[in-house]
């Protein structure tokens, strides 16, 4: 395979389950040759973990090129901003050393402002108990907004005519939904305006029109990094609907979520966890209720980047990895947390699943009949664990001195859903991973 930053100018990494599958650590691994990493989706929902030596960076809406020096970090239009929590985390990671010289936000992006972030809340509380368990950062109702013709954008908030303006006509809207759905009172909107005009003030150095960037950066052939947010299976037409986000997690999302053409991207990474995990509500056929599932949790430090929550563990689900392969056209593999599955005896893996005495081998669009999926599984012997403190060394040794029943489970992984493994992760740190990019 040719090494995407090398001989081919673009490549994006993409979650193949339900989020938190490494897309940080291994977005940071490859940003080391990309002129630009760039986020398509999402928001503040996001929380993508970097380990530096000591230090560990937990970034929501900053693309993971950010503690690369010489790279620029893009937040696209497909993102939605909340200014408020960008400042706070842009103050934080330049405290801690890393500049935001290289930051661009498109003009073009959707704003997330208090009134989402409240309406987020009580949508949640008036759900009851058929909540989807969101983050509560507003994202729900922002790309409601956006899709609805109501939103507020970048380019808005640095024009205090048009944003009056356009407040004129939502405020009143937002305040009488907030009432109707018991929700907190609302600031007046002469307060919310002046807060969102000074938060522009201050991100207005960092904005451009970032279709003309990444297109102008793609056309003299830089390297640039297109990060997913979320999971596939968090998509908002491909996942386990309604428990997923407000947004098109999946590759398709990058042409509308950056502005570019789809030839525009020429490798698809997507990463895979070596089990599965699961924050929030919504159906999830190989969770553990068991004791292996909180020794997942545990040895996995399985707690949510953004929210603290404990995410719910189970086996390695294929039939979800192989809906990720077909419908992001993944052209590669990085699976992650290989160190945690370490000294298991047996390891099972779904292959399909049995849905009222029949089988299924593809994910079904039925929540209801999700519901009753029972998982047909395989089973893989377990390996030996490496002494503590030992990933590196393993790491630096290569590929052929991982146990040899870990290089099968990757084997069977390969095998299954017809996708290369390219990268390999046994650690959070950059040392403890394995690229295979260059054989082949
Ligand atoms: P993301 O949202 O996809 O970026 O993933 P998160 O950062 O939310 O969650 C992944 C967690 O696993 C983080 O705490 C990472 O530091 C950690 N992690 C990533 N890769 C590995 C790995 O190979 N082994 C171990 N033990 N931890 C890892
Ligand atoms: P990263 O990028 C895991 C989940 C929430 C909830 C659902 C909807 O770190 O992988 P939202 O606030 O987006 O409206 O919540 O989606 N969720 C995530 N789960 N990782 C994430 O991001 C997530 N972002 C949202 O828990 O179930
Ligand atoms: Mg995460």
């Amino acid at each position: 395979m040719a090494i995407a930053g090398e001989h081919l100018p673009s490549i994006a990494v993409i979650g193949t389950q339900w989020g938190d599958e490494g897309k940080g650590k291994i977005t940071d691994y490859i940003a080391e040759g990309a002129d630009l990493v760039v986020r398509y989706q999402g928001g503040t929902n996001a929380g993508h973990t970097i380990k530096i030596g000591n230090d560990v960076f937990g970034l929501h809406l900053l693309p993971s090129g950010i503690l690369r020096s010489n790279t620029i970090n893009v937040i696209g239009n497909g993102c939605v901003v909340d200014p408020e929590e960008l400042l706070k985390e842009m103050k934080q990671i330049e405290d801690r050393g890393y500049p935001m010289k290289g930051l661009r936000i498109s003009d073009r992006a959707n704003i997330i402002t208090k009134y989402h972030k409240m309406l987020d809340g009580a949508e949640e509380r008036q759900r009851g108990a058929k909540g989807v368990g969101t983050t509560g950062r507003g994202i729900g109702p922002c790309y409601s907004d956006k899709i609805a013709r109501s939103g507020i954008r970048m380019c808005d908030i640095l024009d205090e005519q048009v944003l009056n303006e356009k407040m004129d006509l939502i405020y009143p809207v937002k305040e009488k939904v907030l009432e109707v759905l018991n929700g907190p009172k609302l600031e007046a909107k002469e307060q919310l305006t002046k807060g969102l005009l000074e938060n522009g003030k201050r991100l207005e150095p960092y904005v451009v029109d970032a279709s003309v960037l990444v297109n102008d950066a793609l056309k003299h052939n830089k390297k640039v990094l297109f990060e997913g947010a979320q999971g596939t299976m968090l998509d908002i037409d491909h996942g386990t609907y309604p428990y997923v986000t407000s947004s098109n997690c999946i590759t398709g999302g990058i042409c509308t979520g950056v502005g570019i053409g789809p030839k525009k991207i020429n490798e698809v990474l997507g990463v895979t966890k070596a089990y599965t995990t699961r924050v929030g509500a919504g159906p999830f056929p190989t969770e553990l209720h068991d004791d292996l599932g909180k020794y997942l949790l545990t040895k996995g430090g399985e707690w949510g980047t953004t929210t603290g929550r404990a995410r719910r563990c189970g086996w390695l689900d294929l039939v979800v990895v192989k809906y990720a392969c077909r419908l992001n056209g993944l052209t590669g593999l990085a699976v992650t947390k290989l160190d945690v599955l370490n000294s298991l005896k047996t390891l099972k893996v779904a292959i399909a699943y049995e849905i009222d005495g029949k089988r299924f081998d593809e994910f079904p669009a039925s929540l209801h009949k999700l519901e009753r999926a029972k998982p047909i599984y395989d089973e893989l012997p377990g390996w030996e664990d490496w002494a503590e403190g030992e990933s590196k060394a393993v790491a630096k040794k290569g590929y052929q001195s991982l146990p040899k029943n870990m290089r099968d489970y990757l084997d069977y992984i390969a095998k299954v859903t017809e996708v290369e493994v390219k990268i390999v992760s046994i650690g959070k740190e950059r040392e403890e991973t394995i690229d295979l990019r260059h054989h082949a």
